[in-house]
């Protein structure tokens, strides 16, 4: 079984477990969308229809929360997860939200466009480290200038004394708040295509990727909100 099929098989249950696997889930996405967002405000200011990427989207939970925040945004989703897809989809048709899904996998090239925000949450730590660093310069060349590029992310601890803490307190967290055996054990399973990495292997991998102002917003144990933004020119022409 691949990742991919890993989670088509939970697509109908995904959405509702969410909150109870992922213990920061309103300041984890909350940051992310704050992140997102103001480039997209900027450009509806233009007299612009913003247009957002999402890698690893899902069954679209976090471009539904942009879309939420900034009515007017054109979202691409792009996952390999067929019924994942299909799920976002839906959701985004009865919410009449402008959107296209692209059923590819993320080492693929990305959908031709400029974005005002390349985005993704929980998705990218199923790539090796190298995977990670190409797609990070892939997103970045995708943005339109002044775009940003934030991820959600599941991480990995400084070392592995941290990484044991993290999954410690993560299943503490999870069963507070009503993750039974079952879906522990579910959860682990998925767990096991996981290739996180640290916080500052990424965000100096966004730096090499050409963004600036890369920054970690959020923090919560395994859980952080990182990205950087793509310098507008100067009037010279320099970033
Ligand atoms: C944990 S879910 C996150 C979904 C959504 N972004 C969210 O925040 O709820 C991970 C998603 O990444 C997708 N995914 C994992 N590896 C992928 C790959 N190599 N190419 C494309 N999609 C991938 C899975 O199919 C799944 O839909």
């Amino acid at each position: 079984m691949s990742v991919v099929d890993v989670f088509d098989a939970v697509a109908g249950s995904y959405d509702e477990a969410r909150r109870r696997l992922v213990p920061c889930f309103d300041a984890f996405y909350g940051t992310a969308v704050q992140v997102a967002t103001a480039p997209l405000r900027a450009a509806l200011a233009a007299g612009r229809t913003p247009e957002v990427l999402d890698l690893g989207a899902g069954t679209g939970l976090f471009a539904l929360l942009i879309a939420t925040a900034v009515p007017g945004v054109r979202l691409t989703l792009v996952d390999a997860a067929p019924a994942m897809l299909a799920r976002a989809a839906d959701e985004l048709a009865a919410r009449s939200v402008p959107h296209r899904t692209v059923r590819a996998d993320l080492v693929d090239p990305l959908p031709a466009g400029r974005y005002d925000a390349v985005v993704s949450a929980l998705a990218i730590h199923h790539l090796d480290d190298a995977g990670k660093r190409t797609l990070y310069r892939r997103a970045a060349a995708a943005l339109a200038p002044g775009g940003v590029f934030v991820n959600a992310e599941q991480v990995a601890g400084p070392t592995p004394s941290l990484n044991r803490r993290y999954d410690e307190v993560w299943t503490t967290r999870i069963t507070e708040l009503g993750s039974d055996a079952e879906e522990i054990a579910a959860a682990r399973a998925r767990m096991r295509y996981d290739q996180p990495a640290t916080v500052a292997d990424q965000c100096r991998w966004l730096s090499d990727a050409g963004l600036v102002d890369v920054d970690c917003y959020f923090k919560e144990w395994r859980f952080a909100v990182f990205g950087g933004r793509l310098a507008e020119p100067a009037a010279d022409g320099s970033r």
